[in-house]
């Protein structure tokens, strides 16, 4: 059985206020309960791993360097957030992928330097507006998966996030179907190129996911629960979306 995840990327986003509010959530600490983790700003990333020592909130980066160090103005390793505490990273948003041109080779390197760092890759990948209605979805994202995922990916190092760029911070969602279509897509791939292993790797679904949705979408095969955006800046928002996960 796959362990759920509601995962929380506050974007640029968040202070120490929504810190204090984070730490107000109620997470399960069984194994049948649903791992949470809340991605902030790198410059609260160590504010939130102290604030959380305590609970079982897991905390991760939003995006990492291919490098280790080096001459990189404004941007952050991916062990520079392991020192911090943090245990994840995301990598291959679209809001990287698109604003600062980050093709798959680039993202498959950011996976490979989240793993040095030991830490959890969450890939991102979805398809655009203009990419859906030609029909070429489930093209487009076997493409960003196979390119950007490395050979050495496992259940245990890597999560993946299925996240249409029309559905973020939109207020539309695909269709049960479609979501169905495209995880039931995503597994098989998993599986026919890791094997059983493919079989274990959590697909979370991004995009709006919202209270009132997120029961309906994480009773959709395949999905093992949200990447959230707009709706994990509040604890009153992001709770019951822990809730609903926990109980499908
Ligand atoms: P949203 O964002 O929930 O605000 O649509 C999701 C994401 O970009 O990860």
């Amino acid at each position: 059985m796959r362990r759920k995840i509601a995962a929380g990327n506050w974007k640029m986003n968040g202070d120490n206020n929504l810190l204090d509010d984070l730490t107000t959530l109620t997470v399960g600490q069984n194994i049948s309960d649903p791992e949470v983790i809340v991605c902030p700003p790198h410059t609260l990333l160590n504010k939130a791993v102290e604030k959380t020592v305590n609970s079982f909130i897991k905390i991760g980066g939003q995006d990492c360097h291919v490098e280790k160090d080096g001459a990189y103005t404004g941007d952050i390793s991916a062990s520079m957030i392991a020192e911090t505490g943090a245990k994840y990273v995301i990598v291959g948003h679209s809001e990287r992928r698109d604003g600062h041109n980050e093709d798959n080779q680039r993202v498959r390197a950011k996976v490979q330097a989240a793993w040095s760092a030991g830490l959890i890759a969450i890939l991102c990948i979805g398809e655009s507006a203009a990419e859906r209605s030609s029909k070429d979805t489930l093209t487009i994202i076997g493409t960003q998966l196979h390119a950007s995922l490395p050979d050495d990916a496992t259940a245990v190092n890597t999560i993946v996030a299925y996240e249409p760029i029309w559905a973020i911070g939109t207020g539309k969602t695909p269709t049960l179907n479609q979501i169905k279509e495209t995880h039931d897509m995503l597994r098989d791939e998993l599986i026919n190129r890791f094997g059983t292993e493919g079989m274990k790797i959590r697909l979370l679904y991004g995009g709006s996911v919202k209270a009132t949705n997120a029961t309906e979408i994480f009773q959709v095969e395949n999905v093992d629960g949200a990447l959230v955006g707009g709706a994990s800046l509040k604890a009153t928002d992001f709770q019951p979306i822990i809730d609903a996960l926990a109980e499908t």
